[in-house]
């Protein structure tokens, strides 16, 4: 089964995923990180997409849509009964429409659709103060989530860096984007399925509470 964490960006779709990967076991699946990987492994496919990635703007449909189709496809071959997050696709009308097709090629139900909704000015103090882990990927926040030592990643130790697309003036290229590209698949998933639409500006375990409740409330047919 495929849940999907939408919203826009700084939205809590990484801290919620996390959360439901460390405490129920879910399999997290992060277009983001994946491309972030890319970049700092300098591959071709990073060199490519760095500069888009920087400025805010999205990845092309067709990349995203391959890089998906065979982690997909991997995760399914190795673990066809797990319960798989993917946090971050799809992010236009095209890729929702890929990914049924990807979803019936696999044979695989569509769970819940999760869009965690919060304000513009809650993204820029949340995304103006995360800190993200260089080495290990983990998130935390200057104010809401600080790490025990300034600028080092309690779990491995490693620096901890302000995202390229974390500045202020960026963060507003993404809301634009999310709002022009991603709110119609908000409306895709709404006519489909159990789609579901939660504040999300509480602490992080209020919101938690309720992204269980949309899993746990989906199951019933
Ligand atoms: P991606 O990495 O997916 O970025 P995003 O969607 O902009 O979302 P973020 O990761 O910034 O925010 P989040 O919702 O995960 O929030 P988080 O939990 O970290 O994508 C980056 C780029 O990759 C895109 O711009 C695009 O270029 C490309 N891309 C990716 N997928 C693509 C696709 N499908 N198609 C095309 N291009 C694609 O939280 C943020 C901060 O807030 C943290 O510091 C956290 O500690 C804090 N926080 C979280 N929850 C709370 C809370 N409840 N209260 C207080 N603080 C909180
Ligand atoms: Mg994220």
């Amino acid at each position: 089964m495929i849940h999907l964490l939408m919203g826009a960006p700084g939205a809590g779709k990484g801290t919620q995923g996390d959360m439901l990967v460390e405490r129920c076991g879910f399999v997290k699946l992060s277009t983001g990180d994946i491309l972030r990987k890319h970049i700092a492994d300098k591959t071709d496919i990073g060199k490519k997409i760095e500069s888009v990635m920087a400025s805010g703007s999205l990845v092309s449909d067709d990349l995203l849509i391959d890089m998906v189709r065979a982690e997909l496809s991997r995760l399914h071959a190795e673990a066809p009964e797990s319960e798989v997050l993917l946090d971050g696709f799809p992010r236009t009308v095209e890729q929702a429409v890929a990914l049924e097709g990807l979803l019936k090629n696999l044979d695989c139900g569509l769970g819940t659709v999760i869009f965690l909704d919060v304000s513009d000015e809650d993204v820029i103090k949340r995304l103006c103060g995360r800190r993200v882990c260089r080495q290990c990927g983990k998130n935390y926040h200057v104010e809401y989530l600080p790490a025990a030592k300034d600028g080092i990643c309690d779990d491995c130790g490693s620096e901890l860096m302000h995202r390229d697309d974390d500045k202020e003036a960026r963060i507003k290229n993404r809301l634009g984007v999310f709002r022009t590209q991603t709110s119609p698949v908000l409306d895709f998933y709404r006519e489909n399925g159990h789609y579901v639409e939660m504040p999300a500006s509480g602490s992080s375990e209020d919101v938690f509470s309720g992204v269980l409740d949309a899993l746990e409330q989906s199951k019933s047919p």
